[in-house]
């Protein structure tokens, strides 16, 4: 099993440029399911989920050609609605394929989706909204059977802002007949982008990038061509490893819009952010400050998905921080590997308490998610000696070049077979 050798190599410097992102990239893929017809992304990352998800496409009859960071979907000869258990148990993405299927074949037959083990991630939300609009879907154990005589627009309150139930359900609500109306629907930023890219191809919705969408059915779509914003969580993975191991970084195409939260946190660790003309630079010349109280949110507030590199940062912090997951019932699981490397992290209920130490050990870790694995690895380029950070499949489904961007900024680490 390849790892990642990682030597201690702080503090960063140097300039990379910010991938797109995963979370925008595989809704838009399902959301080419919807039309006949020949859609093009571009700024793809080369990731494992994105190459699972084109796996999926092909198996439902889809041409898809990747070229570089162009993909394209020719759904034209697309004839299957059926999706393998061996795909839909790779990631949680193999769910939001559902409604684009139903929109497209008024059927579905696939399996409960498989993605990090960061709590039981149910799909109740998803089947409650698709049941609104006449979907019926049968379960039996894993496998999901799903018809609609009639896919018709409702009004619709999400009692949790899922961010996959949101995506299903506007994919769903596009081929509908009659207006869908969606209240309290997630506002993450790969919504709006999922919005905009339908729009483009000839979708009728309101009020994208706020918590209440309208969405006029049955309108004809048509090809299209769509970039796929930079990946936000990537973007922040870079900046939390540079407060965590000082120096001064620049990013390129680093969404900063959609970055509030994130650099509203780096500043309180006393970093210094400046922007200009696309170019986002972090200054930090010193031990992060600790943060008294952080709560993981849905956003505009601080992302889960960044909890576990959050804790890497406070870990060094000079005091004692508290963070508190308010999303994920177990996304804990890499503060018992940052235990290892002398992390003091004392986990109760859904609150963790992180007592900085000056220093970190190097230690044999294993990524237990995507967002872990990575927290671990920014830990590693930080900690005195040698880390090793086993299970990086994890990391691939979600970072295309890790370890060549972080080579870039000055860190010590390759990865070993
Ligand atoms: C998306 O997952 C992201 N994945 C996750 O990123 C991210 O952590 C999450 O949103 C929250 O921002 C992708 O976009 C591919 P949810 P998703 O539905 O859609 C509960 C990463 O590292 N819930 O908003 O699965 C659920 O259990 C990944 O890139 C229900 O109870 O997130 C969780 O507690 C990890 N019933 C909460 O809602 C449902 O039907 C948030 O889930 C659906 C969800």
């Amino acid at each position: 099993m390849s790892f990642f050798e990682i030597h201690e190599s702080a503090p960063l410097s140097g300039q990379i440029r910010v991938h797109g992102s995963k979370n925008a990239v595989l809704p838009m893929m399902a959301a080419a399911i919807l039309h006949r017809g020949i859609t093009v992304l571009t700024n793809v990352p080369r990731i494992l989920d994105v190459f699972w998800m084109i796996e999926i496409l092909k198996t439902l009859g889809c041409q898809v050609c990747l070229e570089e960071d162009v993909l394209t979907i020719d759904t034209r000869e697309m004839t299957n609605f059926v999706i393998p258990r061996h795909l839909a148990e790779k990631m949680r993405s193999s769910i939001i394929c559902l409604g684009p299927l139903l929109g497209c074949f008024h059927r579905a037959s696939l399996w409960h989706p498989g993605g990090c083990s960061i709590g039981s991630r149910p799909i109740d939300l998803h089947s409650e909204i698709l049941t609104a609009m006449g979907a019926l879907i049968v379960e039996e154990g894993e496998h999901l059977e799903v018809t609609a005589e009639k896919l018709s627009g409702c009004e619709f309150y999400f009692r949790f802002p899922s961010v996959g139930a949101t995506e299903n359900a506007i994919m769903c609500a596009v081929c509908a007949e009659g207006k869908t109306i969606l209240k309290n629907v997630a506002r993450e930023p790969e919504i709006r982008d999922l919005c905009r890219m339908l729009v483009a191809m000839g979708a009728k919705i309101d009020g994208i990038g706020t918590s209440h969408l309208i969405i006029e059915g049955g309108q004809s779509l048509h090809d299209t061509t769509i970039r796929i914003p930079s990946d936000r969580i990537v973007a922040a993975t870079y900046l939390f490893a540079t407060a965590l191991c000082g120096g001064q970084i620049i990013l390129l195409d680093a969404p900063i819009y959609d970055l509030k939260a994130v650099i509203a946190v780096l500043k309180q660790c006393g970093c210094q952010v400046q922007y200009r003309k696309g170019r986002l630079k972090l200054i930090c010349s010193q031990r992060p400050y600790a943060i008294p109280y952080t709560k993981t949110e849905a956003y505009p507030g601080f992302p889960t998905d960044l909890q576990s590199l959050l804790m890497a940062v406070l870990c060094r912090a000079d005091g004692i921080s508290i963070i508190e997951e308010t999303i994920f019932e177990s996304r804990f699981q890499t503060a018992l590997e940052l235990q290892k490397m002398g992390a003091d992290i004392n986990i109760k209920g859904n609150q963790a308490t992180i007592r900085g130490t000056a220093f970190l050990h190097g230690a044999d870790v294993t990524a237990t998610d995507l967002r872990g694995g990575a927290a671990l690895v920014i830990a590693g380029i930080y900690a005195q000696g040698t880390t090793r950070v086993q299970a990086v499949e994890h990391i691939f489904r979600g970072y295309e070049r890790l370890e060549e961007d972080l080579s870039a900024l000055g860190a010590d680490i390759v990865l070993r077979q």
